[in-house]
């Protein structure tokens, strides 16, 4: 089985990122981008992100979540902390995040140390959410080999019981984590391949030095 995809092939038109568009804080720029993202037509789940985490198996894996929320100290997303995710962030808080919204021809990478988030901002989150969101966090023990579908399926009915006509409390085993950035890149596809790349890297006083990368 072969399939040929030589020709698939896109020429990136519709805008440009220039120095003199870049503000000094490289989350002003995230801003602007994902508001634009937002707003736009052409981006589902503007605010699902890939995380790379290096597991201690030694290899690198990628998988998707959302990002809950982002501040002037970095970006957060919420997840199982016993979850493979967790258990390689625990070993290794170097962590990479990135976005592509295809329709704008825009990418980001964000290198950044996760940390967990203060467990009563976990908690402020978690309360927020839906009793059947709540409940799955208690009855999947994430990443880990389950026998059937069946076998879920029982444990959120135990956990329905549990809890019936009471507080879905937070699992101390699910929370937040917060990615404070120490680079920031931001790619925007441009003719010819000649793509703009800007890098945001930051400095020893937590300035940030601004540089451009040859696509
Ligand atoms: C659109 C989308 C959003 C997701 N959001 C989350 C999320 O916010 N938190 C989470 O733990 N997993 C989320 N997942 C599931 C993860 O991709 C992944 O399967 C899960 O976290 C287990 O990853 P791990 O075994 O590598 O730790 C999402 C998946 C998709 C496709």
């Amino acid at each position: 089985m072969a399939k040929d995809l030589s020709n698939y092939r896109k020429s990136y038109e519709k805008e440009e990122l220039l120095e003199s568009n870049c503000p000094k804080d490289p989350m002003d720029l995230f801003k602007t981008w994902f508001q634009n993202a937002d707003e736009s037509e052409t981006v589902e789940e503007t605010n699902a992100m890939s995380i790379s985490t290096i597991g201690k198996d030694g290899f690198p894996k990628n998988r998707i979540v959302l990002l809950k929320k982002f501040t002037s100290e970095g970006f957060i997303f919420y997840t199982n902390y016993t979850s493979e995710k967790g258990k390689a962030i625990e070993d290794n808080n170097n962590i990479c995040l990135s976005f592509f919204w295809p329709g704008l021809e825009q990418q980001i990478i964000i290198k950044g140390k996760a940390e967990k988030q203060a467990e009563n901002l976990s908690d402020g989150y978690f309360n927020s959410r839906p009793d059947g969101s709540k409940l799955g966090a208690w009855a999947s023990n994430q990443s880990t080999v389950v026998t059937s579908r069946n076998e879920l399926e029982e444990s959120l009915l135990s956990f329905e019981t549990r809890f019936s006509g009471k507080e879905i409390t937070r699992p101390k085993h699910w929370g937040g984590y917060l990615v404070k950035p120490i680079s920031i890149e931001f790619w925007q596809g441009r003719p010819n391949r000649l793509h703009d790349r800007i890098r945001y890297l930051i400095e020893e006083d937590f300035s940030w030095k601004i540089e451009r990368l040859a696509p």
